[in-house]
């Protein structure tokens, strides 16, 4: 018995020598980590949708982000700053919300600016607007911004007949109530919008329904959006809340039972909240513990995206039905001293990487994950542009950065890849240090990486198989520390700049990664 014990332990010990090896040549920097890209092998295409855009009503996105007021009072879209989006190509704009698309009644937004009554956005700082920013404003940013429109309907506090009535008046191409109405106020074609949430968060600010009675709602609501001429919606239900973790196969799994046949798209919703609610701290003043934290909170978006879709597959096995990431981001403290309920917060480094990682989740998810919307545009949560608040100066984020550089993976076809991660350890927490992803268009391969270890470079050594290609350049994005960020006096503190890291030998690809840094490169 004694000896058996003893045995036990030896081996124990042994495979703790060995495993503590293991992980020391893994964390050896020296040591090149391998990555295979299969460039003949093309899969799914990466819809563009998954580099989704978000504004709703809420803090300085609409009023004092898009929607501002020249010298003399009068409202108009701020130009400048939807230059700097359209760099971006954004693909889609989410409005009104969020949960305040649950109390907004879109009749008040349309018709003379100086006839349209007031509404305070109860939900988020209390404010009260002058609804100028209605329909008609929105149709004219997504065209300026040439994107996409995606409405959410008021289902918490609005009937069928509203729902109804705002996909007449914004998509009916012949004589109707509706389209004369959009007429009267100065828009003869109608705008064919097709994405059409039904609702938002259901479970929670939009009305805390069952998945049962939200079903139900939902196909009440749907069966009144209409298809006219070739535009036919899109109709897209409450996913499931996998920020709480809450009810989420429970959610998932009623509304695809009842629902499905009725959903073009399923939203679900994740926020990478650092410390739990109770726990967050400010976007830049944070330590490595919050670090490590974060990526592995944000990596966490695999899993419900796995186990989402095993369950859609149920009922869905030829993957009609898009997954959404509708709203996703990290959600921290608010700035001192910006107004209660505004969500603004600044951006560092760190919402950099997590965003990348987060786009190479979804872009290995193309097959069934084919929008995702950022939370949210300007001044709310994790932003493209901070805008200043008694000013015209902006600032471009350094997540506006990764999606500046990313936008190549769009309606890209996604290159299967094998990865290497290695390991980043800090205290008890260890996740890969790396992560990837890779696509091909118009015979370019482009592959993207990101090291998350703040403290080591990594070298990655590429075999890339079937494909040919006789030179490689690349863009670098990283920082000092670990809390770089943009501000308006230090507009570029975090900006891409050419890499140099990249080494082409015949199929063979070397690169050195510094840490906590993105690399997009190019293979021609
Ligand atoms: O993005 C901020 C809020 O987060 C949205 O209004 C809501 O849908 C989510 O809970």
């Amino acid at each position: 018995m004694t000896r058996c014990t003893i045995s036990v332990c030896c081996l124990l010990f042994l495979l703790t020598l060995l495993l503590g090896a293991s992980t020391a040549l893994a964390q050896n920097a020296d040591e090149p980590l391998r990555l295979i890209l299969n460039a003949d092998a093309p899969g799914p295409t990466i819809n563009r949708h998954i580099y989704g855009h978000f504004a709703e009503h809420l803090g300085r996105d609409i009023y004092g982000g898009f929607w501002v007021k020249d010298d003399d009072g009068a409202w108009q879209l701020n130009q400048p700053v939807i230059e700097a989006l359209r760099r971006i190509n954004p693909p889609n704009v989410r409005w009104p919300g969020g949960c305040f698309a649950d109390y907004y009644h879109w009749r008040d937004g349309i018709g003379p600016r100086d006839e349209r009554p007031t509404i305070v956005n109860t939900l988020w700082g209390g404010v009260t607007e002058d609804n100028s920013f209605g329909t008609h404003e929105y149709m004219q940013l997504v065209e300026a911004l040439g994107t996409e429109p995606f409405v959410v309907g008021n289902v918490g506090s609005g009937t069928v007949e509203e729902m109804a009535t705002w996909w007449e008046y914004m998509n009916h191409p012949g004589k109707s109530p509706m389209a004369d109405l959009r007429r009267a106020n100065g828009q003869d074609e109608p705008w064919g919008v097709r994405f059409w949430g039904v609702g938002n968060e259901s479970w929670g600010c939009g009305g805390n329904m069952t998945p049962a009675y939200y079903s139900d709602v939902y196909k009440r609501f749907a069966t009144f959006l209409h298809g006219y001429g070739d535009v036919r919606p899109f109709r897209i239900a409450t996913g499931p809340d996998a920020t709480s973790n809450n009810d989420l196969p429970e959610w998932t799994e009623g509304v695809m039972r009842e629902a499905g046949r009725m959903i073009d798209g399923l939203d679900l919703h994740y926020y990478t909240v650092v410390g739990g609610w109770g726990g967050r701290t400010l976007a830049t003043e944070f330590a490595e513990a919050e670090w490590i934290a974060a990526f592995e909170q944000a990596r966490r978006v695999d899993d419900h995206i796995r186990s989402t879709s095993a369950i859609m597959d149920r009922y869905d096995p030829q993957k009609r039905v898009w997954l959404i990431v509708g709203e996703w981001g990290m959600w921290h403290l608010p700035e001192p001293g910006s107004e209660r309920g505004f969500l603004y917060q600044q951006n560092a480094l760190r919402d950099a990487l997590v965003a990348s990682i987060s786009l190479d989740i979804f872009n290995q998810h193309a097959d069934r994950v084919r929008m995702a919307n950022i939370a949210q545009t300007i001044n709310v949560l994790q932003a493209m542009i901070l805008t200043e608040r008694d000013g015209d100066g902006f600032v471009l984020t350094p997540t506006y950065h990764v999606f500046e550089m990313y936008k190549v993976h769009q309606d890209a076809e996604l290159l299967p890849l094998t990865l290497e991660a290695g390991e980043y350890t800090y205290v008890d927490k260890t996740i890969p240090a790396l992560s990837a992803s890779a696509s091909t268009k118009d015979g370019r391969v482009h592959l993207s990486l990101t090291n998350m270890d703040p403290n080591q470079s990594h070298t990655v050594q590429a075999s890339l198989r079937g494909g040919s290609f006789s030179s490689v350049s690349g863009r670098i994005l990283t920082a000092e520390t670990m809390t770089a960020h943009n501000t308006f006096e230090q507009p570029d503190a975090v900006a891409p700049t050419s890499f140099h890291g990249a080494r082409l030998k015949g199929e063979q690809l070397t690169i050195m990664l510094p840490p906590k840094s993105m690399v997009v490169l190019e293979l021609e």
